[in-house]
């Protein structure tokens, strides 16, 4: 049984873990917008990932015996002034998020909830991963510079991304 408070903390970061999806695929609407395929792919499989992040929130809610409470998602912004800032963003954003989890983590050690620790672990080890992929691309495309060939290459690496639905998210037919 979840508490009230965690129950809360735990939905607001299912909103959370929604307005990222969101915001990734705004930007992936950018950058088709910009002709930069590659780019508009690989945030369409972060929206994804994203989305596959609130959704392991939504199934532990239930699996707790809690009730999942649908927010409003924030509008994200649709313009960037480069993708190098698009990325700078994505950066800024996941660091945020990772603030996110540790309060998160912080309010189960707190509460002893101590199944609740154990399921956030995963988004830990995630959030660093999520930083380290964010700032690869930035610094790959800083490396580029802007426009011309560089930027066509890096553009065309980040087409080679693919999306892999994991096992344990129970959406049936995926
Ligand atoms: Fe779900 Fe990118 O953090």
């Amino acid at each position: 049984m979840l508490s009230e408070k965690m129950q809360k903390a735990l939905n607001d970061h299912f909103t959370a873990e929604l307005y990222s999806s969101y915001l990734y695929l705004s930007m992936a609407a950018y950058f088709g917008d910009k002709s930069l395929t590659g780019s508009a792919s690989w945030m369409k499989i972060q929206a994804l990932e994203e989305m596959v992040h609130a959704m392991k929130f939504y199934d532990y809610i239930e699996e707790r015996g809690g009730r999942v409470v649908l927010q409003p998602i924030a509008q994200p912004p649709s313009e960037w002034a480069s993708p190098e800032k698009v990325f700078e963003e994505v950066l800024d954003h996941e660091r945020h998020v990772t603030s996110l989890v540790n309060d998160l983590v912080a309010l189960a050690i707190e509460e002893k909830d101590f199944a609740t620790h154990n399921f956030l672990q995963w988004f830990v080890g995630e959030q660093v991963e999520e930083e380290a992929s964010a700032d690869e691309v930035l610094q790959t495309l800083r490396l580029a510079g802007e426009g011309g060939n560089g930027l066509f290459m890096v553009d065309r690496e980040l087409g080679q991304r693919t999306f892999t639905m994991p096992p344990d998210v129970a959406i049936p037919g995926l």
